[in-house]
């Protein structure tokens, strides 16, 4: 159980830290989006031009999802909850790794692959246990049924909540994210004035924004490394030998 008197970690994660379990990152040579041109999947007018495509691209990133299990970065985040630290999880990724790796307090800012919602209203939302969503499946209103992802051009329902969260960090943790999509990156501005922030990510040192310190490893080792220190001495802080 989280303990309110203890200091507070925000965890801002992208697809960085899947990228061990199997799920491929989006801005990569050899990533998602070179793969799948944005326009043609992952916006409304790609939806109204041609659902079926959107789809099957969605169904497809489900079942690599469904295949997929936590990594020793995932763990290390819920074993830190688990041990009492308080641990709040944003993240911008549509798997569930986190919620799987035991992780109780995570905010999906853009939408969670293994649920539907309706077309019509986005609070109507099932959740897909199995199988993919195809044209005909319908909402309980009638209407198209649809990834509860967000697209480009669409708002971020979450976002004012993930800054509230940001805003009473003690200490910010980033996992692998290119901190390319706004308004996302734009949380490290929410940060208290005396709450360090620490990037963990292979290409940390070109990505990170000033004052942001470094850590540049993969998730599967740079995050289980800096939980241990924290779970060794009971506090945050940031190990300058992990720096770089
Ligand atoms: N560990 C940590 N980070 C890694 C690893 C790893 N093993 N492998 C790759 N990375 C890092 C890359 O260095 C890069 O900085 O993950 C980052 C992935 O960046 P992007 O592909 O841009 O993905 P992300 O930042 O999650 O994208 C944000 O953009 O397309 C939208 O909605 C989508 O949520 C996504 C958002």
């Amino acid at each position: 159980m989280s303990d309110p008197r203890q200091p507070h970690l925000v965890v801002f994660t992208g697809s960085g830290i899947s990228a061990e379990s199997g799920i491929q990152t989006f801005r990569a040579g050899d990533g998602l989006w070179a793969e799948h041109p944005i326009e043609e999947v992952a916006t409304p007018q790609a939806w109204r031009r041609d659902p079926a495509r959107v789809l099957n691209f969605y169904n497809l990133r489900r079942e690599q999802v469904r295949r997929a299990r936590p990594n020793a970065a995932h763990k290390a985040l819920a074993d830190l909850e688990r041990q009492g630290f308080r641990v709040s999880i944003i993240t911008q990724n549509i798997d569930d790794l986190h919620e799987r790796a035991g992780s109780r307090n995570v905010l999906h800012l853009h939408g969670e692959i293994l649920k539907a919602r309706s077309t019509v209203d986005a609070r109507m939302q099932y959740p897909l246990p199995r199988g993919g969503i195809e044209l005909g499946d319908i909402c309980d209103k009638g209407s198209q049924l649809r990834p509860d992802v967000v697209w480009f051009g669409e708002s971020v329902p979450h976002f004012g909540e993930a800054c509230e969260i940001v805003a009473e960090a003690d200490m910010l943790l980033v996992v692998g994210t290119s901190l390319a999509v706004m308004p996302a990156a734009s949380l490290l501005e929410h940060t208290p004035l005396d709450a360090p922030s620490v990037l963990v990510d292979p290409e940390a040192a070109a990505l990170a924004p000033p004052g942001v310190f470094r850590i540049s490893q993969p998730a599967g080792k740079g995050v289980p490394e800096l939980v241990r220190h924290w779970r060794r001495e009971g506090r945050l802080w940031v190990p300058e030998t992990l720096l770089g």
